[in-house]
Order: structure tokens, then C-alpha cells, then sequence
């Protein structure tokens, strides 16, 4: 795979910023143009001429310098750049992005930058999950701003936790996909194309006041229909109870129960060309519903559960039947589960990814996934959930051409 692109490549000065330097190797060796700006701090840990070296190009640090505005000043520079990605990214530059400072070259240059901007970021774990950051980062996301990483484990500092810097391969593979999903445009990928979409948790309930639910937010299904709808495609969502507005213009029904949500999406299915499950089905639900409210009553009580009935595996198995996808939250064994299931159900796709673990999953703005088919497999590492679905998307539309 090649990036024939222009990077701006930022480095910010962390103890990471070394890694960058295999970055710089890395999009070259794809086929990349590569120019490097370094903040005042980043050429404390590295010296430019690495960089240099690395690029072919000379290094850009200074904001006013005379003589590199006239060659290639931050307006210059940003509008040569197809991509600006920032690794290490520190908690400083992440606060100046979301705020909108330019008192340097790369914060100056994040704000002349029209091209999609990616962030790596890398810090002390307590950094990391300090409120400030964290609302940084969402602002951040908020504005496009595309996140990779960061990853879990040993930090220079001797602490264990998020903060670390992804491998330079993990970037540059994210990029890679990024990049290559831009070029083929997934614009209009699903032109003229019926496709449903389920969403969100259901409720079971219990009596008229309690209920059984689980933890999914419903943003992964809902990402998916506005990328569905971005590809051109009829979108109609099926969606448990979430607190996220619908796109005005999918078909919206509501649902509560898994019950509701089979029916819903049995009476809907054979009319799509696309089926996507991600909504998160409880697997048994109460065999009554009390029709008053269960009093308090001994130490220990019990509820009866029955199965619910599998709405992906009875969609993928009608006979007219759309191209249907499944996803697998699992918090273990997530890759044999994945396989299973495609199988078991008749699958033509399912999306596994982790969930229970502090990054991604249910609830979060970011997921990574690990994608599966009869002949083949994709990986998209951890990213926001809008660019997630637009990259899987993509890779339906992909599939179903040659299904
Ligand atoms: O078997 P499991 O529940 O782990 O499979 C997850 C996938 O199956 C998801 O795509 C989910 O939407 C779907 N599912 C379903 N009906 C159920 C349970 C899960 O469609 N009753």
C-alpha cells in the first residue's frame, strides 16, 4: 500500500518524540512526502537534523523567521500539506489546538491547516486522565480533529497506564487506511441503496418502574446511518432508547423491547440491500412482566429470564435476504467468538471489538474494530466513532460488490 501524499508531520516535545523519527522513515518508505515541524521543546529531546535527514526537507520551528516565510511560510505550508498529523502530540499542544492559540508555528499552522488533522498524543497517565485533558480532547473531536491512540502501558516516567505514544507502525498504518479511504472517495458509495440499521440497547421489562438494559449508548449505530446517509444510501434506523438526536432524514422507529426491535426490523429487512445489527439485543428478557410494581419482600428473589429471538440470525436467514452485517462486543476471546458467529449466524460481515476496557466499547466516542468475512479480515485501530463508520462503510459497500 502507498500514501503518495504530503504530510506535515508536528512534533511536539515529549520523550516520544523520538519515535517520530521512525514515523518520518515509515511514511517515506510508503511513498509520502514528508515535512517536519518541531516545536521549541521537541528539539530538546531531538535534534532537527534527524529529521532533516530523515525528510529530505528542511525542518520548520519558527513562526516569524524572515527567511522561511519567504520560502515556506505557515500559510505556505499548510496548504501543501494533504495531512497534518501531530506525534507526539503533549498535553500543552492539545490545549492550544482546542483553544485556538497560535502563538507558535504548529499551533499557527493547526489553524491555517484545511486538511483533515490527525492528533497521536503522549503524556504521563495522570496528564492524560486529568478533567482539563479530557475536555480538551473532546473538544478537539468535537472540531474534526481525528485521534489516534493513545495506547495503554509502560510510560517513560516509571507509571503504568494511557498515555503512551501508538507505535509508529500503528500510526502510520492509521493513516495509511485514512488516506486510502479519502482516495477512493466512499462519497456516493451506497448510491441509490436501501440500508437498515439497528441501534442502541433495549429495555426488558420487569414491572411497570424496572427494567433490564445494558450499557450501549447507541453512537456506533447512529455514526453508522449518518455514514450510510453520506454515502448516499435510503437509511432506515431501528433504534433502542438513546439520548441522540436522529439525522432528520432516516427513517426513525423507536423500540423499547428486544421484542419490538425483531419486529421492527423482520417487516423491514427484505426491502434493504444492507443490514446492519449494531444495536446491543438483550439476550433474555423476563418471561412476565408484573403488572405492578414487585414489592420488597425475602433476602433473595428471582426473575425468570427466556432467550429473546436472534434478529440477525433470522434476517441473514430469509430468504430474501439483504447483505448482513453483525457486531461482537466481547471481553474476551474476541477473535473466535467473532468467527463463530459469522458462521453460526450466516453472516456476511461482523464488526468484533472489545469492550469493559477503559478505552472504546460501549458509551465512548472512540472504537477500534476488528472486522471479519468469509475470506478475509480488516483491522481499524482506535478511532472516533463518525470516522470508524465512515471507513466501515466503505468496506461494506467494498464487500458487497464482489458478495
Ligand atoms: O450473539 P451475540 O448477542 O453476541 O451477537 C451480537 C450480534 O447479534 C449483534 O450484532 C446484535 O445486534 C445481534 N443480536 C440480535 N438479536 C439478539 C441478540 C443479538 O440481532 N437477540
Amino acid at each position: 500500500m502507498t500514501i503518495n501524499k504530503q504530510i506535515l508531520l508536528g512534533v511536539s516535545g515529549g520523550i516520544a518524540a523520538y519515535k517520530s523519527a521512525e514515523l518520518v522513515r515509515l511514511f517515506k518508505k510508503q511513498g509520502a512526502e514528508v515535512q517536519v515541524v518541531m516545536t521549541k521543546s521537541a528539539m530538546q529531546f531531538v535534534s532537527p537534523l534527524t529529521f532533516q535527514a530523515l525528510s529530505g526537507n528542511p525542518v520548520h520551528s519558527e513562526l516569524l523567521d524572515a527567511d522561511v516565510e519567504n520560502a515556506m511560510g505557515h500559510i505556505s505550508l499548510a496548504r501543501w500539506a494533504d495531512c497534518l498529523i501531530i506525534a507526539p502530540a503533549t498535553a500543552n499542544i492539545i490545549a492550544k489546538l482546542s483553544h485556538g492559540i497560535a502563538d507558535d508555528l504548529l499551533s499557527t499552522l493547526y489553524l491555517a491547516a484545511t486538511c483533515p488533522v490527525y492528533v497521536a498524543p503522549a503524556m504521563n497517565q495522570a496528564m492524560w486522565n486529568k478533567a482539563v485533558t479530557r475536555e480538551n480532547i473532546e473538544t478537539l473531536l468535537r472540531h474534526g480533529v481525528k485521534l489516534i491512540g493513545p495506547e495503554q502501558g509502560d510510560q517513560a516516567c516509571g507509571e503504568t497506564g494511557f498515555g503512551r505514544l501508538s507505535e509508529p507502525v500503528v500510526i502510520c498504518k492509521h493513516l495509511t487506511d485514512a488516506l486510502e479511504y479519502q482516495n477512493h472517495s466512499p462519497v456516493q458509495c451506497l448510491q441509490g441503496l436501501k440500508v437498515l440499521i439497528s441501534a442502541g440497547p433495549t429495555r426488558e421489562p420487569l414491572d411497570p418502574v424496572r427494567y433490564l438494559t445494558n450499557r450501549s449508548s447507541g453512537k456506533m449505530g447512529y455514526a453508522l446511518a449518518n455514514a450510510a446517509l453520506k454515502a448516499g444510501a435510503e437509511v432506515t434506523l431501528v433504534s433502542g432508547p438513546v439520548s441522540l438526536t436522529a439525522p432528520n432524514n432516516v427513517q426513525l422507529i423507536k423500540v423499547e423491547t428486544a421484542r419490538q426491535m425483531y419486529d421492527a426490523v423482520m417487516s423491514k429487512a427484505s426491502e434493504h440491500a444492507i443490514y446492519i445489527g449494531a444495536a446491543a439485543v438483550a439476550d433474555y428478557s423476563p418471561v412476565v412482566m408484573q403488572p405492578e410494581k414487585i414489592k420488597k419482600q425475602d433476602a433473595q428473589a428471582t426473575i425468570i429470564l427466556q432467550k429473546t429471538k436472534d434478529i440477525l440470525a433470522d434476517v441473514a436467514g430469509l430468504d430474501k435476504r439483504p447483505f448482513t452485517v453483525g457486531f461482537a462486543a466481547e471481553t474476551h476471546n474476541l477473535e473466535d467468538y467473532a468467527r463463530e458467529k459469522l458462521i453460526r449466524k450466516k453472516l456476511d460481515m461482523i464488526a468484533a471489538n472489545w469492550v469493559g476496557q477503559e478505552q472504546g466499547g460501549f458509551d465512548s466516542e472512540q472504537n477500534a474494530l476488528h472486522v471479519f468475512w468469509k475470506s478475509g479480515d480488516k483491522t481499524f485501530s482506535m478511532m472516533d466513532k463518525t470516522q470508524l463508520a465512515e471507513q466501515l462503510i466503505s468496506l461494506i459497500a467494498e464487500r458487497l460488490k464482489v458478495s
